[in-house]
């Protein structure tokens, strides 16, 4: 099995990385204090902790770089998941007994948890979703509909996830709005002087991403939700791919709707959430109808529930938010901060390794400061399906093929690309072996 690695460069990461944020080419978070468990004696960043993940006992060959697609789960997730179904399950806001009453306490305990973790200043404002892509299908489905006029413009960017182009198109069909793109540069970082010009009166909301999950460029998401709400318009974060790895504050940010998914993030599949200001969901009309959601049914009509409440119809999925809950409290014990250090370290070393190798493209900025721990990269004259397959031979798991991105395949000139992507549990000895899995792969085609 890999080592654990322990950070070399002693206390320049963590407040390196702030610092270079704040300049405005990294990413958006506001500073913040450094948490106990953000250091460790001599300033040295902590060791990932793989042996926090049961699927490393039962697969210790694994080289899981694929974190971008869905991340491994660690025992404390798995154990609060068993614990509901296995000692309070019960449905949630319903029953006058016990039992329902602790599984409502836990459901509603993780929502606190992540307002604390995104430094939201409501719970009202976090709105359990099945995944990132209802959380915004639920915007443009739900605020669309009700705000969106013929002839409204909306802002994305060649970056998107399908999940958030697809739900603006349907909307846009419906309402007759036009929808514009934000072009990236030959490296993949979005060609935000460009904003001026699509920005009109006509802009409704920009929806863009935090971080691309094909290329791993982080968006300079400050100035560009600065000058949308100059003009008025809204703005959506797709976060997806940064919530897991990096701080992040909504207050900072200033957003108004913002998305992410559990299972990126130690969680479980099937739980996501949904930022959106108090005021903005206060006054939009609910997107699904059903039980919980409303505050009164008769036969003509019905009144709604209160926020966050007026968006959960049904029964929720109540084990999986505990679970996300329970993924968010271990995350922030280990330290976004520290999370974030480690992986453009990992970064460094593959962007080191990968470069040094002919016939190799990368794809994206190729710098960590603007990049987070995803690595896109082609090898000449062989399809990434090719490279996939043979890197599973030695239990190396990566994602090829267009990643849901088919604007930016598009953007690039080419069909698909293997990706490795990192996480907290990965290490230095996982990118030598990825390297090495390179070469091999070179050898087998030349
Ligand atoms: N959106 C996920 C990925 O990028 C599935 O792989």
């Amino acid at each position: 099995m890999a080592t654990l690695i322990q950070n070399r460069s002693a206390s320049s990461g963590l407040v390196g990385s702030r610092a270079s944020a704040t300049k405005g080419r990294g990413v958006s978070v506001r500073p913040v204090q450094r948490t106990a468990s953000d250091r460790t004696r001599g300033g040295n960043v902590v060791s990932p902790r793989r042996k926090d993940f049961p699927i490393f006992q039962e697969r210790p060959e694994l080289v899981y770089l694929d974190s971008a697609a869905t991340s491994l789960k660690p025992k404390c997730v798995i154990d609060a998941v068993a614990d509901y179904y296995g000692k309070y399950s019960a449905n949630v806001h319903r029953g006058i007994y016990r039992l329902s009453e602790e599984a409502t306490a836990a459901y509603e305990g993780a929502r606190k948890t992540i307002q604390q973790f995104i430094g939201a200043k409501s719970e009202k404002e976090i709105i359990f979703t099945r995944g990132a892509t209802e959380a915004i299908n639920l915007v443009a489905q739900g605020w669309g509909s009700q705000y969106l006029k013929s002839g409204d413009e909306i802002i994305l960017t060649v970056l998107e996830h399908h999940s958030n182009i697809v739900p603006w198109q349907m909307v846009a069909k419906k309402k007759n709005c036009v929808i514009k793109y934000l072009d990236v540069d030959d490296r993949g970082v979005l060609k935000t002087d460009q904003l001026s010009k699509l920005l009109t009166r006509r802009t409704k909301i920009i929806a863009l991403t935090h971080v691309s999950n094909g290329i791993g460029v982080i968006n300079p998401l400050k100035p560009i939700i600065q000058k949308a709400h100059a003009i008025g318009a809204k703005v959506l974060v797709d976060a997806a791919q940064s919530t897991p790895h990096s701080p992040l504050d909504v207050q900072y940010l200033d957003c108004d709707f913002l998305a992410f998914s559990g299972h990126k993030m130690c969680g479980p599949t099937g739980i996501g959430v949904l930022y959106a200001k108090e005021k903005i969901l206060q006054e939009m009309e609910p997107f699904l109808g059903g039980g919980d959601m409303i505050l009164e049914v008769t036969k003509t009509n019905s009144t709604w529930n209160e926020i966050p409440w007026k968006f959960e119809a049904g029964t929720p999925p109540i084990a999986e938010a505990i679970g996300l809950g329970a993924a968010l409290v271990y995350l922030r014990e280990i330290g976004m901060s520290t999370i974030r250090t480690h992986e453009k370290k990992l970064l460094a070393h593959a962007l080191e390794l990968l470069q040094k190798i002919p016939g190799v493209t990368l794809y994206g900025p190729c710098d960590p400061e603007i990049q987070a721990g995803v690595l896109s990269f082609g090898i000449d004259g062989v399809h990434p399906h090719d490279i996939a397959s043979i890197f599973d031979e030695d239990n190396i798991a990566i994602r090829a093929g267009h990643h849901c991105n088919m604007l930016l395949m598009e953007r690039f000139g080419i069909p698909a690309t293997a990706r490795a992507s990192f996480y907290l549990y990965n290490t230095e000895t996982d990118v030598e072996k990825l390297a090495q899995a390179v070469l091999k792969v070179k050898k087998i085609f030349s």
